[in-house]
């Protein structure tokens, strides 16, 4: 097994075991919302959300509700989801097109800038009413590649800043251009901080995952360390898993790749390890032909599976086809629950480049590359589908059957971090992403500075 590491941080990685208070302690729980949540820049939605003014969305972490928005000028503004009068959330909808936000409760009114603009009865405060501090109470807002992050505490560091040479490691795949195509979020027991440790290392996909022998070779990967707690990681697709033996044949999924680029299987036989190349080439000639534009990206990015944390708790996976937004969101108050979104996007074929309408269909890590020639005006956005974890389990829900796996494993993980037969993790060299979210977890909570 080779891991090679491409550290961008410049410094040496401390190797601490740390104790399991930070999965199931609520004072921990409640310091990490005032040292991390309150002071990162955190992937809210996206941008294809506030196309007009007057577009909003709701973003949900824990305790706090943001509203972000498109106001009268272009600008996008982003507030706490709060009435200034007595407390009310303003807005109950989870997304939807305004004039202006107007409480439930007594009327007040607000502009899409976030400015009071009526008050009924105002003559009947006796002080007044004090207009430009009753205004909704502002959060920094950016745009990164068709991405809208919020940072609650102002004024943070610039978010290409934050997001540093993984900004720039990801440019090639135009994320802004992708449709949305599935939006899926699970309520789930066990702490937001599992669910990042569990896309954070490969340990476990021999045992966990048994069908990605067929797909992917977890044995070479590279892993990248970057600045602000961020990680990443590039492993081998388009093969098989060398631990176990080479088949004759390739497998169902390197089949449907071939085919889906138009390249017969059966010319392969023997030949299972000369597939990946083969994809990659292929692309690079026939891309364009299908409404691909493959030139941007490297040989490893047209057949890999590659997949970027943003810190503290956004999870990329990935190719020039296709994303998933993984992102677990913390409950307000019990460190043992956490929301888990999955949201799905697909890059459809650009008629332009050849006149084609069918894209190609790349199984990224298996399941979710785009399908079919729809383009992006044929997607209505979809409901986003919320439902209990007892879905997944009971298979009336899935995420696909690897994400379901993890789900139904985490579950375990939280329940035996509660007893008292447990008290710290020990990492293998194949955890070291995990190690490294952690180590500036533990940076911020004692006073570092973020954003
Ligand atoms: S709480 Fe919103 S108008 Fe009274
Ligand atoms: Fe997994």
């Amino acid at each position: 097994m080779t891991i090679e590491v491409v550290n961008h941080t410049g410094r040496e990685v401390a190797v601490t075991n740390f104790n399991k208070e930070r999965y199931v302690c609520p004072q921990h729980m409640e310091r990490e919302w005032q040292r991390i949540w309150r002071r990162s820049w955190l992937l809210a939605g996206l941008e294809s959300d506030l196309r007009e003014s007057g577009d909003f969305f709701v973003f949900d972490l824990g305790r706090e509700q943001i509203l972000a928005t498109k106001a009268a000028d272009g600008r996008l503004c982003a507030f706490h989801n709060v009435c200034q009068h007595r407390g009310n959330r303003l807005v109950a909808a989870e997304r939807g097109h305004v004039s202006n936000f107007r409480c439930a409760y007594h009327a007040w009114t607000y502009g899409l800038d976030g400015a009071l603009d009526a008050v009924p009865h105002e003559d009947r405060f006796a002080r007044g009413v004090p207009r430009q501090e009753r205004g909704l109470k502002p959060v920094a807002i950016d745009v990164w590649d068709g991405f809208v992050f919020v940072c609650l505490e102002q004024p943070p560091m610039p978010l290409l800043d934050f997001l540093g040479p993984v900004a720039e490691l990801l440019a090639p795949y135009r994320f802004r251009n992708m449709t949305l195509v599935e939006d899926q979020t699970v309520r789930h027991r066990c702490n937001w901080k599992a669910v990042v440790d569990n896309f954070s290392e490969l340990y476990h996909v021999d045992f966990l995952h048994p069908q990605h022998r067929r797909m992917v070779d977890c044995c070479n990967d590279t892993v990248h360390l970057f600045p602000y707690g961020h990680t990443g990681l590039a492993v081998k697709g388009a093969t098989v898993n060398p631990r176990f033996p080479v088949p004759d044949e390739p497998t169902d999924i390197q089949s449907a790749q071939l085919m889906s680029l138009g390249l017969d299987p059966a010319d392969f036989h023997g030949r299972v390890l000369d597939v990946r190349e083969a994809v990659q080439r292929r692309k690079r000639e026939a891309g364009r032909a299908y409404g691909y534009d493959y030139s941007p990206f490297s040989d490893d990015q047209l057949s890999d599976v590659w997949q970027y944390n943003l810190f503290p708790n956004t999870i990329f996976s990935f190719t020039p086809e296709h994303l998933w937004i993984l992102r677990p969101r913390p409950h307000p108050d019990d460190p043992n629950r956490c929301w888990f979104d999955k949201i799905s996007l697909v890059l459809h074929a650009d008629p332009k480049l050849s006149g084609a309408t069918k894209a190609l269909s790349g199984p990224g890590l298996g399941e979710g590359g785009p399908t079919d020639g729809r383009k992006p005006a044929d997607y209505a956005r979809p409901e986003r589908d919320e439902f209990d974890h007892h879905a997944i389990l009971s298979g009336a829900k899935t995420m696909t059957i690897t994400i379901d796996q993890d789900i139904e494993l985490l579950g375990g993980v939280q329940a035996g971090m509660r007893s008292n037969g447990f008290n710290d993790v020990w990492l293998s060299d194949d955890e070291l992403r995990v190690q490294h979210f952690h180590n500036e977890l533990d940076r911020l909570m004692v006073g570092g500075a973020v954003c």
